[in-house]
């Protein structure tokens, strides 16, 4: 099938829809790297493929601070650093405190105005970005066998509560109206994160669960953040979600800069949203399927879901059958989603027309009453998830999933 043809397949199926048709038959398949340089951020670049590279400058701080038992007080030390122009606590190791002063610094190409727009675009668009985000990205990271296998064995599988509120904690900084900014904390949460995914690479080699070789690859990274932005904005499209071409610009270079500060290297970020379609087209299929680590974390994330936005009325086979809206069959049924048919005739109808009418495209009169208990689903949920995350902080973990 011709590109062309391809991508009409999938904006007509729908986003997840999209989904559904990219991992067709070929689940956790290694294909070889062709996705052009000349696409990225970078413009050129090593022609490495990103399965066999991580993070030269992350991994070798979290291998020492594991190794010489700091990271408790690091972790410490850091609780209180929070805002992205704080200066670093006095006691961090040297070696932590360069890297840290290095990793902070945003790319030479960052350009605050793209930034400012992206946080008013956040904000217009926060409803349907923090379901897409929240529900729909959690979704499709438990249909990727690698990440739902690092998931289940670090620290963090045993307490998703914990997790799930510790990763909304860099979900709502790239939101927010000051990521950014002196002010924000986008910079230090995302530096935090990438010390946690260098523990992980370390720690999770020594699990007797874990066979992967090293895990969290720049490839992996680039999976996991094409389930966010990409499909968000894949999914507003096809929810005719009108976004101006300044708008879908500055959302894709919010998370460009994020990618960066994440570790990710530039000759890997997509420059463009026709390259990062690409590489999604190119990354997402052979690293998508099904694994018993992903049911059990999706089962968990449904019943969160379902507890966070109770209400009775708003019920599990309800939160079940957004899911499954969201991530499409496909996904759905590696997640084992539970088929819900009531529901998922009820979504289907009713999510378009409180989208139309919020956009200002019908009046109120033809959104159908129902339509309301799936808007307060998802006002309840984001609201938990608001609140969950200012209870926790992100810090570098010294075990894997205890036995
Ligand atoms: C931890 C975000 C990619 C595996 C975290 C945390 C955040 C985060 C915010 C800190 C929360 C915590 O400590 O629990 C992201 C983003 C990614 C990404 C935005 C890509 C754009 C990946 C990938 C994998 C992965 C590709 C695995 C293949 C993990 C694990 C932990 C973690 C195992 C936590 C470990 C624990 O529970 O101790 N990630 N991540 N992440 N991430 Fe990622």
């Amino acid at each position: 099938m011709s590109e062309l043809s391809r991508r009409k397949v999938l904006i007509s199926g729908g986003v997840l829809g999209a989904f559904g048709a990219l991992g067709i038959g070929s689940p956790a398949r290694a294909v070889p790297w062709t996705w052009p340089s000349s696409g990225s951020i970078a413009g050129s670049g090593s022609g490495e493929d990103p399965r066999w590279v991580w993070d030269d400058l992350a991994d070798p701080v979290s291998r020492a601070l594991l190794e010489s038992g700091d990271v408790p007080e690091v972790n410490r030390l850091l609780w209180d650093w929070n805002r992205n122009d704080q200066p670093l606590p006095g006691g961090l190791p040297a070696y932590v405190r360069d890297f840290i002063e290095e990793a902070r610094r945003l790319p030479s190409w960052a350009d605050r105005t793209k930034l400012e727009r992206a946080a008013e675009f956040n904000k217009s668009r926060g409803i349907y970005l923090n379901l897409l985000n929240g529900v729909g990205g959690g979704m499709l990271s438990t249909a990727i066998p690698k990440e739902a296998r690092a998931v289940y064995y670090s620290k963090g599988g045993a307490d998703m509560e914990d997790r799930v509120a510790k990763t909304s904690i860099l979900g709502f900084a790239v939101g927010a109206l000051n990521a950014y900014r002196p002010d924000g904390d986008c910079i230090v949460q995302a530096v935090k994160t990438r010390l946690v995914h260098a523990a992980v690479r370390h720690l999770l080699q020594q699990s007797p669960h874990w066979t992967g070789g090293i895990p969290i690859s720049q490839e992996d990274i680039l999976v996991t953040w094409h389930t966010l932005p990409t499909y968000a904005m894949r999914a507003m499209r096809d929810w005719r979600v009108p976004i101006s071409a300044a708008d879908s610009q500055a959302y894709l270079h919010v998370w460009q800069v994020t990618a960066h500060l994440l570790g990710v290297r530039d000759e890997y970020i997509p420059a463009t949203w026709a390259a990062a379609n690409a590489q999604s087209d190119q990354v997402l299929p052979p690293n998508m399927g099904p694994t018993p680590e992903g049911v059990i974390l999706t089962d968990i994330l449904l019943g969160q879901l379902a507890e966070q936005t109770s209400p009775a009325s708003i019920s599990r086979p309800l939160c079940n059958a957004l899911a499954r809206y969201l991530v499409g069959p496909q996904v759905a049924g590696w997640d084992e989603i539970p088929r819900e048919p009531v529901w998922e005739a009820l979504i289907a109808t009713a999510w378009p027309a409180l989208v139309k009418f919020r956009e200002g495209l019908i009046p109120l009169p033809l959104v159908p009453e129902s339509a309301w208990v799936i808007d307060e689903a998802v006002r309840r949920y984001i609201l938990f998830y608001l609140t969950k995350g200012r209870e926790t902080k992100i810090e570098i973990p010294t075990i894997n999933r205890p036995e």
